[in-house]
């Protein structure tokens, strides 16, 4: 075989929240080629948040050419196809057109409170946890299912018909790519099965209680696999046709795999459109006492389950967009730290961004945003520190959740923080995170590691990586912050994040 026709990359797709990328990636794990494009954000009403499934699919097709088309990328080299996504987030389509009946319901999306806030009279809102590790919310897939089939004309008639199929945009991007309505493959991960409240976290299967309890036909429910093994050969057009598609995982345990965090006691923290920081804690399952939620880490193919305990923090990047483009505050994100840096401290504001409620570790969803502490003298630049800053506090209430649960169990509180995610480029904001931990903050040389996850997944399957010790290999340490507050003001500005935190609550009338 030419050097060009031996496999030298595997290429992942990220399908996020904001915007779909794809990136090839060499075997040291180093970026070689980038796709990215951004999707419409459709917020009809308060509370609302959709996608167009259609435009993801075609933005999906259109960053793989884009991403083939750099260096010496071609079809030709690609040894696996890896798809991470932004979890929960729910399509429902015609599997005999591929047309889907509504808009994707995003994640944070919070129209179905009403439903969940029914189910929880019986039994309370952890009704399900102990089989799902799940706290019934809005956030996940089920309900989200629900209010397609309750609420589009004809949709439940067509479901039970056999003519309806669902899937996060793992699920709807593999079933495309596979061919679509021509043969797709209609299958997701345990990773995203472990985020729509249906699955049992021991047995990995659907439970037909729980879709009784939503009312959810089975045969929408898409087949769950491992997170590593080669579920078909792309299908949809001339460009990748026949490379298998060989790994999936849900962004935030792909991150966590990307950062080579593969056993007990290893964590990350990821700072995207959410901020999502994962624990693991290997084979076991773990509940926890503090507001963290269980969920799937990664299933190698026949290989044993691995677990995590996981901190969702719904708006972290999402905060700076809603200043650029609901405020107008900036032009463009990445000029929110030169704001911040403009004034020496936030002045005294601090903000809340409650946007979907607060998840982890205080799941209210009759939290709204809040923002107090201001004076005449507040300006712009103290505006945008305490945005930033509210990104830093959250993650500090979910690591101070996940040292509880730590402790109680006997085990040791973190002594540092890895991150990845697009906001690791703010200096500022990385300074801050350590300050207010008060353990450094690490970030690799590969700050990509969500799409890197997805590629290991993939290229372990296909036989391009060895083994998990390989990959460890492959993570290097770009730059560590270290703390560098006094304890006393860090506790004087936690205290006052707390009070603005309370604030928040109980708004809604
Ligand atoms: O659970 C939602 C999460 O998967 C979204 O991730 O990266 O779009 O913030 P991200």
């Amino acid at each position: 075989m030419s050097a060009s026709n031996t496999p030298q990359y595997v290429i992942a797709i990220d399908q996020g929240t904001t915007s779909t990328r794809a990136i090839v990636f060499d075997h040291d794990g180093s970026v070689v080629s980038v796709g990215q494009k951004e999707h419409e954000q459709i917020m009809p009403q308060a509370g609302h948040v959709e996608h167009d499934a259609v435009q993801i699919w075609q933005n999906v097709q259109e960053v793989i050419g884009t991403a083939l088309g750099r260096g010496d990328v071609t079809d030709r080299n690609i040894a696996a196809i890896g798809i991470t996504n932004q979890r929960e987030t729910t399509v429902v389509w015609d599997r005999h057109t591929g047309v889907p009946v509504y808009n994707a319901i995003v994640w944070q999306d919070t129209r179905t409170q009403a439903m969940v806030d029914r189910l929880a009279e019986d039994g309370g809102a952890d009704r399900f946890k102990a089989i799902t590790g799940l706290p019934l919310t809005s956030y996940f897939s089920a309900s989200k299912i629900a209010w397609i089939l309750d609420n589009v004309e004809g949709a439940r008639a067509r479901a039970e018909a056999g003519d309806l199929l669902f899937g996060t945009t793992d699920c709807w991007v593999l079933w495309n790519l596979t061919g679509g309505a021509d043969g797709g493959v209609h299958l997701t991960d345990v990773t995203n099965a472990s985020r729509t409240l249906l699955m049992d976290l021991t047995t990995l299967a659907w439970r037909d209680d729980l879709l009784a309890a939503f009312n959810i036909p089975r045969s929408m429910m898409p087949e769950i696999r491992s997170s590593s093994e080669v579920y078909g050969e792309a299908e949809y057009s001339s460009l990748l046709r026949g490379t298998p598609i060989a790994g999936i995982l849900g962004d935030q345990q792909a991150a966590t795999f990307g950062q080579a965090a593969f056993g007990p006691g290893e964590s990350k923290n990821t700072y995207g459109t959410g901020c999502f920081l994962m624990f693991q804690t290997g084979e076991e399952i773990v509940h926890s006492a503090n507001g963290l939620i269980t969920t799937v880490g990664y299933k190698l193919g026949d290989g044993p389950t691995h677990y995590a305990l996981e901190g969702s923090i719904a708006v972290a990047g999402s905060l700076i967009q809603w200043l650029r483009d609901q405020l107008g505050l900036i032009h463009s994100a990445s000029e929110v730290e030169k704001l911040a840096r403009s004034v020496p401290d936030n002045g005294g504001i601090y903000v809340v961004p409650a946007f979907s409620g607060l998840f982890a570790p205080y799941w209210r969803p009759d939290a709204r945003g809040a923002i107090v502490g201001l004076t005449r003298y507040s300006n712009r630049g103290h505006f945008a520190r305490a945005a930033l800053e509210a990104v830093a506090f959250q993650t500090r209430d979910v690591l101070d959740a996940v040292n509880a649960d730590v402790s109680a169990s006997g085990g040791v509180p973190l002594t540092e923080l890895r991150v990845d995610g697009g906001m690791v480029a703010n200096e500022m904001l990385m300074q801050f995170q350590a300050d207010v931990l008060g353990v450094p903050v690490v970030r690799p040389v590969v700050a990509e590691t969500t799409a890197l996850g997805a590629a290991y997944a993939a290229g372990l399957a296909v036989g391009f990586w060895s083994g998990l010790e390989e990959l460890r290999a492959n993570w290097r340490e770009d730059h560590r912050w270290s703390p560098s507050l006094a304890a006393d003001e860090r506790d004087r500005q936690l205290r006052l994040w707390r009070k603005a935190v309370t604030k928040s609550m109980d708004w809604i009338d």
